[in-house]
Order: C-alpha cells, then structure tokens, then sequence
C-alpha cells in the first residue's frame, strides 16, 4: 500500500533522471481468455498511456472487450484537470459496483490516471469504495502485470507513488490506429502555472534522448504510419533538462527528415517558442500548419498570477510572427475564465486579444479550484453564474471566428487523411486536414488510412464539408 503525497509531489531535486529499458517477458497464459474493458478520460498523453496500458494487459494474457458486462476487468485512466473529472469517475463507478454486485462477483475494477495521483481520492477510495480492488498511478504503469498478477482476492492494494518520475523505454503499445500514432518526447511540467494539477499528478519535466524518439518514429514509418504527434506537456522546453541533447528544434527537423508524411505537436507553451522552431515548420513541408498555442488569459494581470511568464502583447506579437511565416497556419488556443478575482476589465483583455487572434479553434474552460495548487488559496468574490455568462459571451465570439477561419476553404483542394466512417451518418467519411481541419466526405472505406485530395464544398463552425478530388 502506497498513498501519493502532495508534499512529496511538488518537489523537485537534482536527482538525475533515470532511464529504464524494460525487458521483462510475461506468460500469456496466466490470464487467458479473461477480458478488459478500458475507459480514458482526459488529455492525449492519457489516451497514449491507454495504448500502454493495453499492451501490458494483453502480454499477460488478456483481451479488450467493450461490453462492460461481459468484462473480467474495468480499468479507468482518469484525468484530475479539473473538479467535475470527480463527479465523471464516481458516477461510472458506481455502474461497476452494480455489476460487480450482481453479474460477475470475481469483476476486477482498477483506477489509474491522473486522479490516482490525488491523496484525497485515494483516501476516498479507502473509505467509500472498498470493491476497488487496485489503484495505481501514473510513475508505476510498467508495473501493471505485477500487480495484477500478485493481487491477493478482495483485498484492496493502493501503490501510487508521489515521486520526480523515471524515463521507461522498450514500452510496447497497443495503438488505436495503425496509421496515426501519439509519440511522448516528454513527460511531466516543471511550470507549475498556479491553477494546474498536472506538475503534482505527472511529476518533473523529464525528456526522452532524442536517438530512442527517432527509433520510434522510424519504425513507425517502417509500419506503414502516415501521421505522427510528439507529445509533451510543453515540446518547446524539450531536452533542457537532458545534458547535451537537442533542441525541440533540431529534434523536429530530425523527426521531418524521416520522411513520415505528417508530423504535429501537442503543447507547445508560448514562453520558449523560438525563432528557430518557427524556421522548421515553415521549411518542412512534412510538419503540418497546425499549433497549439495556449493563452489561458488576455490580461496581463491574470496572466503574472497564473505564472504564464508571458503578456498580452508577447503573446499576439508571436502569434503575428508564426501567422507571417507559416504558410495558412491553422492556430488554436485554451482559455481560462473566471480565475479567482478575475475582473471585467481582465476579462475583456481576454475577449480582445480573441478579437485580434481570431483563432480558428478554442478550447475555453471555466477555472476549477485544484486543492494542493497555489490559485486554490486566492480570494474569489466572483460567482459562478457571472463566470457562465463570460464563457457563453466568449465562446459565441469563438464560434463566429471558427466559421469565418473555415469559409475561407469553400473551393480549395486539402490533403485530407483519412480516418473512418462518420458516427452519425454511415455513408460518410471523415478525416483531417494539414490544418487538423474535420472534414466529412461521401468515399469509399478503402480510403480510410490515406492521404487524398478533398474539395472543400462547405463550411460549419466544427467541420467542413468536402467532395471526394477525382485524380
Ligand atoms: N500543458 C498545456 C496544458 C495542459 S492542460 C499548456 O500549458 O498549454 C489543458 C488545459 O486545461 C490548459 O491549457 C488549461 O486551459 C486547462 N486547465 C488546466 N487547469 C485548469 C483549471 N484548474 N481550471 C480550468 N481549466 C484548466
Ligand atoms: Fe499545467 Fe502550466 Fe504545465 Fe501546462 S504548462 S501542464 S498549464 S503547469
Ligand atoms: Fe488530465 Fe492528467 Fe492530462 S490531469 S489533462 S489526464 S495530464
């Protein structure tokens, strides 16, 4: 039994980063014929370690399964980013409770993901919901096996570490796709922007070495994957904790220069975004016009209490720069509202710097209190219907921009990768853009998999509609 430590999980030491090269074999047949049923909650890098955690269930012998009720084991990655991820995981829990109770008594339900990290989850666990059998966090998934394979009947085993992290490598993957694929060059933040959890549940900023990255990739490209995203929680501070390697720069011309077909990334924060990793993107044609640039806030007040290390005017200043020399860059951006003691005045900063961006997506957040973070002790007089109305009032501004930015490609042709059927109309296919444009196209399902050429015949807010390019 190991509770996490919020004490514990803000430290940061000089201890040196430890690389692991797992190679450990498991006997497929300890749990054959038993089934999984795994949910992810949360961000890419929790939907990747979904990729991970399967393939560490399936080395011991397990299946995956999506009937819930026909599983032998649950398995929930949680997100912990903000209060109602709680409400979610608890709600689901009880649905298992109900099946462990009344369909399948030897049911294995297990926690994992971000929330784990949180001792008063944990705690909750402890004291509400005993038919948990394993919660475990995100510094010991390559332990997994182990854990399930020592798991004494109806005893409930806690084993979270609240700790800096290690780099695991040789980490087999069972991946969704088999021609778009998540690549982590880096786990954890050592940013610690006051209202954010993830430095506490993901540990420090720690860098994968560049020539393990480059192995992965092009074996990727060896198998047949068109689309790679590097992941990070800030891929612009890449290698600065790692004695001469790369920078996120040079790793992403190395990443273009094994000729994948598309390559993107996910978070680059706007403070380290230099001049040379405009340079990259703008000379390699394999890099897509797509960033992500968070602004959280417009105002430079909120800006100093959130630790953004950046202004207003730095930020559209950069915005301007990558917008001048990437050509038809696609931008989007996250947004806080309502953080503690944010004024109207704050607010308006906010919807100003919208109304120069006009970003072509944006994900807006009401802020959530994060216990254990520094934003979690600031006044707040500021109530929760206001903080509604601001996000409404932003996200109509939002919307509009969406629309207008997407207009402008009624008439072009796009390389489109191809992804699958559309849920909601069968006929349909649908896929993205070099600009992570959705668009929906009537084709045939040979295409899934490829990049193609697609008119642009329509446009919405949330997508486009596109008619299959005759070649
Ligand atoms: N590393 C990324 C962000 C990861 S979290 C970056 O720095 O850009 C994804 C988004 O969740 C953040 O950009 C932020 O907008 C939002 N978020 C994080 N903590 C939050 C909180 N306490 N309340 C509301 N939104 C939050
Ligand atoms: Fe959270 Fe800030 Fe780190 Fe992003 S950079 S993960 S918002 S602490
Ligand atoms: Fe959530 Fe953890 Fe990602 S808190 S957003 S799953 S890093």
């Amino acid at each position: 039994m190991n509770l996490p430590n919020i004490l514990d999980a803000r430290k940061r030491t000089d201890k040196k980063t430890e690389y692991i090269y797992l190679n450990e074999e498991y006997d497929k047949s300890t749990f054959s014929s038993k089934k999984y049923y795994l949910r992810t909650y949360g961000c890419q890098m929790n939907v990747h370690d979904s990729e991970e955690i399967s393939a560490h269930l399936e080395s011991i012998g397990f299946e995956k399964t999506d009937d819930l009720e026909n599983a032998d084991l649950v398995i929930l990655n949680t997100c912990a980013i903000r209060e109602n991820a709680h409400d979610k995981l608890y709600g689901f829990l009880g649905r298992c409770k109900h099946i462990k109770e009344s369909i399948n008594n030897n049911l294995i339900i297990c926690i994992c993901g971000c929330m784990a990290q949180e001792e008063n989850v944990c705690k909750f666990i402890m004291e509400k919901h005993p038919y948990v059998d394993l919660v475990f966090g995100t510094h010991n998934i390559a332990d997994l096996e182990k854990l399930l394979i020592n798991k004494k009947d109806n005893k409930q085993n806690i084993e979270v570490y609240s700790c800096e992290g290690n780099v695991y490598e040789n980490v087999k993957y069972h991946r969704d796709s088999n021609f778009k694929a998540w690549v982590n060059i880096q786990y954890g933040c050592d940013k610690f922007c006051t209202y954010c959890i993830v430095p506490y549940t993901r540990g420090k900023q720690r860098s994968r070495k560049s020539e393990d990255i480059l192995k992965e990739v092009k074996e990727l490209v060896k198998d047949g994957y068109k689309e790679v995203t590097l992941l990070g929680q800030n891929v612009n501070a890449y290698g600065k904790d790692l004695e001469g390697e790369v920078s996120f720069a040079e790793l992403l011309q190395k990443v273009a220069d094994t000729k994948i077909e598309r390559v993107r990334f996910v978070t680059s924060h706007p403070w380290d975004f230099t001049d040379e990793m405009i340079d990259v993107i703008a000379n390699n044609e394999n890099i897509m016009n797509y960033i992500h640039l968070p602004l959280q806030s417009g105002s430079d007040r909120i800006l100093k209490l959130m630790g953004r290390r950046y202004t207003k005017k730095e930020y559209i200043a950069l915005f301007n720069k990558i917008k001048d020399k990437v050509e038809n860059a696609a931008i989007t951006t996250d947004i806080i509202v309502g953080f503690p003691n944010e004024s109207e005045e704050d607010f308006n900063e906010t919807l100003d710097v919208v109304n120069t961006c006009k970003f072509d997506s944006a994900f807006t957040f009401i802020y959530s209190k994060r216990e254990g973070t520094p934003a979690a002790k600031m006044d707040d007089k500021v109530s929760l219907e206001e903080k509604e109305q601001r996000l409404y009032k932003l996200n109509e501004i939002i919307n509009d921009y969406s629309l207008m930015n997407n207009q402008k490609y009624v008439g072009k042709t796009e390389k489109v990768l191809v992804e699958g059927v559309n849920d909601k109309d069968q006929t349909k296919l649908f896929g993205y853009t070099e600009t992570m444009k959705l668009v929906n196209f009537t084709g045939d399902k040979d295409l899934i998999g490829k990049i193609i050429n697609v008119e642009i015949i329509d446009a919405k807010s949330f997508s486009l509609d596109g008619k299959l390019k005759e070649e």
